[in-house]
């Protein structure tokens, strides 16, 4: 039998191989899913085989991942308790998708993941395996074995002959890719630290940042992201152009306590910097192409879009509803963004677009000819009544 291992290349899966191996008697192919993390992926191959994998797979997921992940979430607008940029969440599912692709392919019994058991991400990885592939068993050691910290996995590996790497942990647990770098654990444990001025990895501080503002043109086409100063990019390079702009000013660093959806509560300090210029340029798009009442009524749907997309249900019935309501919004959230970035703020500077239902001539506060100021008489009468109406019943009933 065959077990296919989501594979990082790091000290966790590395012993999962041999444990595999040891007590499921079966064969380990390892799938590394590039999702622009960009670490190293060289070598990693030799490493699995070495390590005692039949098989490596090193799959590129980062259009993927973007196109088909990251743009809709930013089209929805969606953001996981007002902060979270919800960049770990769905690097899961495209993930969980390859390797179920590649359990089919290979006529693999169950995947594996290295996901502990306390966290969000063995549920993402899990709840798109059941969607995709509902007949797959799924194993996931943390939950089974006795290994319970960093040193027994290292006699673990010694045992086996695995090497440790020799590189200085930072004390943080980290998930990188090309939308964001997250950063749990050690110190920020307590929510009474300030971060560490060591911390960051991808973006300066506001004070390190530069003393005069950059501005930069973002396009949309229909919502998605199309062109940075009139260049028209792939959706690939255009995250990592505004990565560089985001992180070269402070932009995008988040600090929150959260809400796990396994119960409890955690620290995290999430560094998205292009994806924060990303979502403030698309919503100062929609200010003035989307009409009111869609406009709010997207607003409860990003909330629920945020709440799946970090709960693991990216492949569910409404998610993909959610989704089709959101492109049909986006229709006419076409134009042009002028964002001023400047020490860990990013502004809309100016807004354009052909579509733009924003009219000076209705919103004039000088003289017009096309609004009649006596229509909003009545307007306020009957808006009123019911308020009204309810007065006058409290004033005939003083205790009601
Ligand atoms: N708390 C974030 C989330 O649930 C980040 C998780 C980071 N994952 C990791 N394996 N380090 O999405
Ligand atoms: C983990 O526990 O594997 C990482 C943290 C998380 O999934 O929330």
């Amino acid at each position: 039998n065959k077990v296919v291992l989501a594979y990082s290349g790091g000290l966790d899966t590395s012993i999962i191989i041999p444990w595999l191996k040891e007590n499921y008697g079966c064969e380990v192919i390892a799938v590394a899913g590039n999702v622009g993390q960009g670490k190293e992926l060289d070598g990693l191959e030799e490493k699995a085989i070495k390590t005692g994998a039949s098989k490596c797979y090193i799959e590129d997921l980062t259009q993927e991942f973007v196109e088909d992940l990251i743009f809709p979430t930013v089209k929805a607008g969606a953001v996981y308790e007002g902060k979270y940029l919800l960049g770990t969440s769905f690097a899961r599912p495209v993930i969980a998708k390859r390797l179920v692709e590649i359990a089919k392919k290979e006529g693999a019994d169950a995947i594996c993941h290295g996901a502990t058991g306390k966290g969000n991400d063995q549920v993402r990885f899990e709840l798109t395996i059941k969607a995709l592939a509902p007949d797959l068993d799924i194993i996931a050691p943390w939950r089974i074995w006795d290994i319970k910290s960093r040193d027994e996995e290292i006699d673990y590996a010694n045992a086996h002959g695995i090497p440790v790497p020799v590189t200085k942990e930072r004390p943080y647990s980290m998930d990188a890719n090309i939308w964001h770098l997250s950063h749990e654990g050690g110190d920020l444990e307590d929510p009474w630290n300030e971060p560490k001025d060591d911390l960051l990895l991808i973006c300066k501080t506001p004070e390190a940042a530069p003393d005069v503002p950059t501005y930069i043109e973002i396009d949309f086409e229909q919502g998605t992201p199309a062109a940075i100063n009139g260049e028209k990019l792939g959706a690939v390079e255009l995250v990592e152009k505004l990565n560089a702009y985001g992180a070269a000013n402070g932009i995008g660093v988040a600090d929150m306590v959260e809400n796990r959806l396994v119960g409890m509560k955690s620290r995290g300090v999430y560094e998205t910097p292009g994806g924060t210029i990303l979502y403030a340029a698309h919503a100062a798009l929609e200010s003035i192409t989307l009409d009111r009442q869609t406009m709010h009524y997207k607003e409860g749907v990003a909330s629920k879009f945020a709440e799946l997309v970090y709960d693991g249900f990216w492949y569910s019935p409404l998610r993909e509803a959610l989704s089709a309501f959101v492109d049909v919004t986006q229709a006419n959230v076409t134009g042009t963004v002028r964002m001023k970035l400047y020490k860990g703020n990013c502004v809309a500077a100016g807004i354009k677009s052909p579509y733009s239902l924003y009219n000076e001539e209705y919103a004039t506060f000088g003289e017009d000819a096309v609004y009649d100021q006596k229509d909003s008489a009545g307007f306020i009468n009957l808006l009123g009544l019911p308020l009204k109406v309810h007065a006058l019943m409290k004033q005939a009933h003083p205790d009601a």
